[in-house]
């Protein structure tokens, strides 16, 4: 079949969060499955000088936009064996430092940005007709809306079967009324049985009702976001569509994130060589300033710095931590509150906490290899990659049960010796850190750790399981 992959975000080109490593990995795995795999997303500052292999194009297109029309150019660059990677190029909307926003809040432009992206993509498909239009999160939801409400504009797509992946429901995409004709689209589709969302344009609403397909990232977010915790709003128009909600769990690219071959790392290991592990946690408590301590238990979290992911759990427990012999590396960024929590607590506690506050993909490796435990204590979670790249490095994850951690993590049982991680329930600040004990305890039992440890590391999901579902879903859409 002929794919394209529209979406915001592709590793290694430009990445924000999960989105552009699956983007770039499900397209990839695709291939390998025999598929003919294109990739569209925006020229961003970060590709434009990200030192990648770019080519021009002699594509220019024009798109309208509320009462003018828009123009564009197109680069590509190679990922994979043979798949082409569409750059959409208009530097006026992309080529800028980051890719929504900076952390004074988003670009007031992303409706416009957005609407550009989506149109620029079917006119890139135009040009290379596909099977299956396959788009990721709210930046792409109107390529389908425009497809299948203004058919007549995009003949050559006429046979052409959509699909959207929702990756995170706490983004949608929504803004205000005022928005609407960058949309260029009849008046009829601003109400609420289309993109009309209490009074505002809600981009991803658009997708989640033309879509002929909607997946999301993994089985047990596929059934939360049927309800009102975790719908956000949307639980209603999912309801309706429930029979053709599927939810297919990401996977890892084993290829970045083993420490067999991780050129990150400051020693490779495997399941029988676990005692190299020791000096990739001496690097990484080397690179974070903390003194090297062999035998205290170093808790590892990597992520965005947002309510999302439990951080006010982890500040709520944050002084019973401390009381214990134990060190924390943590990186990320995002809510400025957070990362001042984090900064102000590796000054009060030098010798205990080592925090990065930025994006760094080496020091999200030897997070990965260096911790003993990784803690991720999401009050939801579509999907989450890092507990996976955890369980291959041996590296036991404390998670709560929501979606896919839910998915992929196995409540330990020392005495059944069954289990890869410490998983918890309730969102409270007692739950994790009943949770964080059990895992410090279990850490303190020698022969019990090593075996918890290999049964983390033996555990597989790599892609070829869920592009298999990807692919027999589009096949579905064929027959
Ligand atoms: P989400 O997409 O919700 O942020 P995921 O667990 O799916 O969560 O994916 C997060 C990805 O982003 C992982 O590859 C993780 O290593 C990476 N990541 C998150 N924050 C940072 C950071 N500050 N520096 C480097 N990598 C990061
Ligand atoms: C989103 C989710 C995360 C998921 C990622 C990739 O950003 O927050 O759970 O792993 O997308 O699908």
């Amino acid at each position: 079949m002929r794919i394209a992959m529209i979406s915001p975000e592709v590793t290694p080109f430009a990445k924000t969060g999960g989105l552009a490593d699956v983007a770039g990995t499900l397209a990839v795995a695709l291939e390998h499955l025999g598929h003919e795999v294109s990739l569209v997303m925006p020229a961003y500052r970060c590709v434009l000088r990200g030192g990648f292999a770019l080519e021009g194009t002699s594509m220019r297109f024009s798109v309208p936009l509320a009462e003018r029309n828009e123009e564009g150019a197109v680069l590509k660059a190679g990922l994979g064996k043979n798949i082409t990677v569409y750059l959409v190029r208009a530097d006026r909307y992309f080529d800028r430092d980051s890719l929504y926003g900076t952390s004074a809040g988003d670009y007031p432009d992303n409706a416009e940005r957005f609407v550009f992206f989506s149109r620029a993509a079917l006119e890139i498909l135009r040009h290379n007709p596909v099977d299956i239009a396959h788009c990721h999160d709210w930046q792409s939801a109107l390529a389908i809306v425009f497809l299948k409400s203004q058919a007549e504009r995009y003949p050559e797509l006429a046979s052409s079967h959509t699909v959207f992946t929702a990756h995170n429901l706490g983004f949608q995409g929504i803004f205000g009324q005022s928005e609407w004709p960058l949309l260029d689209l009849d008046r009829i589709y601003f109400s609420p049985q289309y993109l009309e969302f209490h009074s505002h344009v809600n981009f991803l609403k658009g997708a989640l009702v033309f879509a002929d397909k909607i997946t999301t990232v993994s089985p047990t977010y596929a059934r939360e976001i049927l309800g009102a915790e975790q719908g956000f709003g949307l639980e209603e128009v999912l309801q309706g569509r429930a029979d053709d909600v599927v939810g297919i769990l990401n996977g890892v690219d084993y290829g970045q994130w083993d420490p067999a071959v991780d050129p990150w790392i400051a020693e490779r290991y495997t399941e029988s060589n676990l005692t190299a592990k020791r000096s990739c946690k001496r690097g990484l408590q080397g690179a974070l300033g903390l003194p090297a301590r062999d035998k205290t238990p170093l808790l590892g979290m990597v992520s965005r710095l947002t309510s999302q992911k439990g951080f006010d759990l982890v500040e709520k427990i944050f002084d019973q931590l401390m009381a214990r012999d134990l060190q924390m590396a943590i990186l990320g960024s995002g809510e400025e509150r957070y990362e001042e929590f984090f900064r102000r607590a590796a000054k009060r506690f030098p010798k205990k906490v080592g925090v990065r506050v930025g994006f760094d993909e080496a020091l999200a490796h030897q997070i990965e290899a260096g911790a003993d435990v990784f803690l991720m204590p999401s009050l939801y979670e579509p999907c989450g990659l890092n507990q996976m790249f955890s369980l291959k490095y041996g590296t036991i994850p404390v998670v709560r049960a929501v979606g896919g951690l839910k998915d992929t993590v196995e409540d330990c049982d020392p005495e059944q010796e069954t289990g890869t991680g410490f998983v918890f329930g309730p969102y409270e600040p007692e739950a994790l850190m009943a949770a964080v004990e059990r895992a410090l305890q279990s850490y303190g039992d020698k022969k019990a750790w090593t075996a918890l440890r290999r049964r983390a590391m033996s555990m597989d999901f790599s892609w070829e399981r869920s592009a298999d579902a990807y692919s027999n879903l589009y096949q579905q859409l064929r027959s």
